[in-house]
């Protein structure tokens, strides 16, 4: 029998059935922030720390509003104001967060690895990694499996194509590594430049041009493609790459016609896709948004009060009502 935690580093290690325990946890709450008030007493007492040491808008907003609907004591720590820019090791950061006795820390941070170190050190507290350089960013994978499917029905017999800066990797290798667990069909395509071979290894089909890679795709996702990287040569200049790789109605209807579109974001419209795809009807790219506030209820929860628990123990009905205290 799977347990809880005791912390989320990443896709990676999870069964099947761990995924599918949180997907179904994170569907009763997706009601919650459908309410009025959109508060349960599930966490009350619990503290989780959000320390991101990287910049952004979507992780570390829904992790707040997921542990503050949870009525648990949220507090934020973010690179510039933190004491890191001392030259304070980001153990000693964590060691002292830890002396607060938090719950839960969260954490994104530019260096793969940097939650599976914490983890070692922190003895009572869960960790999360919400992004780590180029590794994972489980959170995010969830969600997005959690919107697809909602849309499809079903998350499995699926062929869902990649699209572009895989070498930004973290949210393509957890979709990867959690669309194998359903033996879903998964391509990438990209420049040569910007394709990570590696990825094959995970039986992962590796393109070079839109029309076979989106050929009969169920899901596209669309990834962020930095300009970063013009400086450093991995692609001659972005109107040529959009010329190529844009994800745009036009190719859509011609190679998969019914397929779905997410794009974890920050999106850059006009250089990997089109406003018409990502404000049209095939596009869950808010409902992403969306469902990730639920699934870090989901994980928060099931991290803090399921601590220790079997998985098949928890009864979220019942704990998403009950005050913790
Ligand atoms: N998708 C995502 O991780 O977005 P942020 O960088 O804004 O958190």
């Amino acid at each position: 029998m799977p347990e809880i935690g005791p912390h989320l580093l990443g896709i990676d290690g999870l069964t099947r059935g761990q995924v599918d325990f949180v997907l179904e946890t994170a569907e009763q709450f997706v009601e919650v922030s459908e309410r009025n008030v959109k508060k349960v007493p599930t966490l009350r007492g619990k503290t989780v720390i959000n320390l991101f040491l990287e910049p952004s808008t979507r992780t570390r907003s829904s992790f707040e509003i997921a542990g503050k609907r949870l009525s648990a004591d949220v507090i934020n720590v973010s690179g510039s104001s933190s004491s890191t820019t001392k030259g304070e090791t980001l153990v000693d950061t964590a060691m002292n967060l830890h002396s607060m006795r938090p719950d839960i820390v969260v954490i994104r941070h530019p260096a793969a690895g940097a939650p599976h170190l914490i983890a070692k050190h922190l003895k009572n507290a869960a960790v999360v990694n919400a992004g780590d350089g180029l590794h994972e960013h489980p959170s995010q994978a969830l969600l997005d499996a959690l919107s697809i499917k909602q849309r499809l029905g079903r998350l499995e017999g699926l062929t869902m194509t990649i699209v572009g800066d895989s070498l930004r990797a973290r949210v393509a290798r957890s979709n990867i590594l959690l669309h194998r667990l359903y033996g879903n069909k998964i391509r990438l395509v990209a420049p040569p430049t910007l394709a990570v071979r590696e990825f094959e290894e995970l039986g992962v089909e590796v393109f070079h041009e839109m029309g076979p890679a989106l050929k009969g795709a169920d899901v596209v996702m669309s990834l962020r493609m930095k300009h970063e990287y013009l400086k450093d040569f991995f692609v001659p200049n972005l109107d040529e790459y959009s010329r190529r790789f844009i994800v745009s109605e036009p190719v859509l209807k011609q190679y998969c016609p019914d397929c779905i579109v997410l794009a974890p974001g920050p999106i850059i419209r006009g250089t990997e896709i089109t406003s018409e795809v990502a404000d049209g009807p095939r596009s869950l790219i808010m409902k992403q948004v969306t469902n990730g506030v639920a699934v870090r209820m989901a994980v928060l929860f099931l991290l803090c009060v399921g601590r220790g628990a079997h998985w098949e123990d928890v009864d979220v009905a019942a704990a998403k009502e009950q005050a913790a205290a």
